[in-house]
């Protein structure tokens, strides 16, 4: 069986074969990748522990599927094309080789500052070739890579170098991102004040901004680099793991507590993001492929890394913003590399529309083949302009419906093979097994129905736990319904049986494609000594998707302009600046339910300005309080 399915006819058939047999199935993609010893079982699983293993008993080492395997005959070919944030640096093409090349001696510099095989290794970097290069090097000795976004505060980053006891970080003096500076050094030192377990920083120069390097701890990249070299820099050969064995970590946001980590293991993640690259976007050797997320997101790990390098793809990395500096740039981006696939948000395409088509008007977009949308429903006139504007009504979309959790997409068209409709993800890919469930925790079968969504076979790419904590592992996702893997957003499945995710149904919000717990952005605002209680919710925002409204009760006579300031700040501390409020109303009281929980269906129809269709407030402790809050709203409105 081929890898890439060509037509609607063979999607179908594959469909098939993997529902009827998935172990076949799976096991015949499994023969596309290089593998240093094969399986001797393709699945293991039960959905009650859980326990799920792909391809039991092989070796294996996913750098060796990115890049040794392409260097005989593709060596010179690009693997990373590197756009810099300011369009007047010099860009940087990284061949298979070259990568290959920067990969080994960055292993080698991890293995010279005592990292092995199952340490972890936090990586903190701009959007920089290095970042691709460190997350490489980590895999091609075995070291867990977790990859904490740039936009995260100090105390997130602690959080998560102590959640999974990193022995090294990488980051870089600073980064560029539009025409601000971000000291990631310094935002790091601040971090291991609370972290014990880091023995070795390793600084990368990037912005040169000044930075402070703690004698013992702090050693620069280029020095570590040259230590290699005049040891001969012999290569690094690639660790053989098991196909179980956890590659990476990522943490993120769920409806209750801290963000958890969830781990990602080698074989069934490699073959996974593997085999969706090339069929969702139909990747043809030569093809210039642009994703523009961040690697600190699943979507940066999955689509522009592992899974267009296991198959040989070019992919762009972009180090700025779609709008600096202006809002043509992602176009210029496109126009100078003649680039063909183009994966980017709905929130980015959102705000690029806002700005005005002059921007787009008159750019060569005539490379561009095959369009994708990822992170929150694209609404109907975002996808009308994409379609219309940046594929020229001609390039299919493909909107790819998936989760941090699963590794890859799990619902989407094939690029210019399936069926697409406005804000439709389509059908599930070969090995997919969507299902809706109801309150009752009943399979609603059929169509033209809404539900739940789960999945109820295992995929190569799932999650296998949460780091340290198992039983969260089990409780977030496999508890709600019985054997069926919970993802948390609502769907409509359409008479022909297509998918349309309708968003979350739990209490974590997409502000801008980023996902952000409700209780994270509470608890960061209950440690603002002026706040005695709050609850957060989020409402339709027209750039965003969803923005942030927070209520929050304050102990005393506050002036509301400096205590809503010094809020914003907190949580810019706490999370991050992404976490932010867009709106913050000072309330007496909360909506609570006689055993006092808040009723939040209230205040989000309160926020959304739906005050007309509140619903049952008879159950309310005191149900004069959302009158109160409906007055203070308006102010908003
Ligand atoms: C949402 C991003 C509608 C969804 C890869 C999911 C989407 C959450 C889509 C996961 C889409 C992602 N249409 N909603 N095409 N893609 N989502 O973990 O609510 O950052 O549960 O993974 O984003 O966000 P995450």
């Amino acid at each position: 069986m081929n890898l890439q399915i060509k037509s609607f006819e063979e999607y179908q058939d594959a469909y098939k074969h993997s529902v009827e047999n998935p172990e076949a199935f799976w096991g015949e993609i499994a023969e596309h990748f290089f593998w240093k010893r094969k399986w001797t079982n393709v699945l293991n699983w039960n959905f009650t522990e859980p326990n799920i293993k792909w391809f039991e008993g092989a070796r294996v080492n996913i750098t060796e599927n990115c890049l040794d395997r392409h260097i005989y005959n593709n060596g010179d070919k690009p693997a990373i094309i590197w756009e810099p944030n300011d369009p007047n640096e010099a860009h940087r093409i990284l061949t298979y080789k070259q990568l290959l090349d920067k990969v080994e001696t960055f292993a080698n510099v991890l293995k010279n500052n005592k990292v092995v095989k199952g340490d972890r290794v936090c990586i903190y970097l701009p959007m920089v070739p290095e970042l691709v290069i460190a997350v490489l090097a980590c895999a091609r000795i075995g070291a867990i890579h977790s990859v904490v976004f740039g936009g995260f505060s100090a105390q997130s980053i602690a959080d998560r170098i102590g959640d999974a006891e990193c022995k090294l970080v990488v980051t870089s003096d600073g980064g560029y991102r539009a025409g601000k500076v971000l000291e990631l050094k310094s935002i790091v030192d601040d971090a291991l004040m609370q972290c014990k377990s880091v023995e070795r920083v390793i600084v990368l120069t990037r912005t040169r901004t000044p930075v402070s390097m703690i004698k013992g701890r702090d050693v620069w990249w280029e020095d570590e680099i040259k230590k290699v070299e005049t040891q001969g820099n012999p290569p690094c050969p690639a660790e053989e793991m098991d196909a179980e064995d956890p590659l990476f970590i990522l943490y993120t946001s769920g409806s209750t507590g801290k963000p958890k980590g969830v781990v990602h293991t080698t074989g069934g993640y490699m073959v996974y993001t593997g085999y969706t690259f090339s069929n969702v976007f139909q990747y043809q050797p030569g093809e210039v492929y642009f994703c523009t997320a961040d690697i600190g997101w699943i979507t940066g790990h999955s689509y522009i890394v592992y899974g267009p390098l296991s198959q040989g793809a070019t992919s762009l990395l972009f180090e700025g913003t779609p709008t600096y500096p202006d809002a043509g740039r992602l176009w210029d981006i496109v126009e100078k590399y003649k680039v063909n696939t183009l994966y980017t948000a709905p929130t980015a395409i959102r705000s690029l529309m806002a700005f005005g088509d002059e921007y787009i008007d008159g750019k060569d977009l005539s490379s561009i083949k095959k369009l994708g949308s990822v992170g929150e429903p694209i609404n109907e006139e975002a996808w009308h302009w994409y379609h219309d504007k940046v594929g020229k009504g001609e390039a299919p979309i493909a909107d790819t419906w998936w989760q941090t959790e699963n590794g890859g997409i799990l619902i989407s068209p094939l690029a210019g093979i399936s069926p697409t409709i406005p804000g439709y993800a389509m059908l599930p890919l070969p090995g997919v097994q969507p299902c809706l469930m109801d309150e009752n925790g009943q399979e609603i079968e059929g169509n033209d129905v809404s539900g739940n969504l789960c999945i109820k076979f295992p995929w190569p790419g799932m999650l296998r736990t949460t780091w340290g904590d198992h039983e969260r592992c089990k409780q977030t996702y496999f508890s709600t319904y019985e054997n069926k893997y919970f993802t948390g957003d609502g769907c409509y499945r359409s008479p022909e049986g297509y998918y349309r995710i309708t968003g979350r149904v739990d209490d974590v919000l997409n502000v801008s494609g980023h996902r952000i717990g409700t209780a994270e952005v509470e608890n960061a605002i209950n440690m603002h000594s002026d706040v005695v209680e709050s609850a957060i919710v989020g409402y339709p925002h027209p750039v965003k998707g969803q923005g942030i409204y927070a209520y929050v009760i304050a102990n005393h006579h506050i002036d509301e302009e400096s205590t809503r300031k010094d809020i914003l700040q907190t949580i810019t501390r706490i999370i991050g600046a992404i976490a932010k409020p867009d709106i913050i109303q000072f309330v007496a009281d909360l909506p609570k339910t006689r055993s006092g929980k808040i009723m939040r269906r209230i205040l989000r129809k309160i926020a959304e300005g739906e005050t007309e269709s509140l619903g049952d407030t008879s159950t309310l402790q005191d149900p004069t309080v959302v009158e109160s809050i409906i007055k203070g709203a308006e102010e908003f409105r």
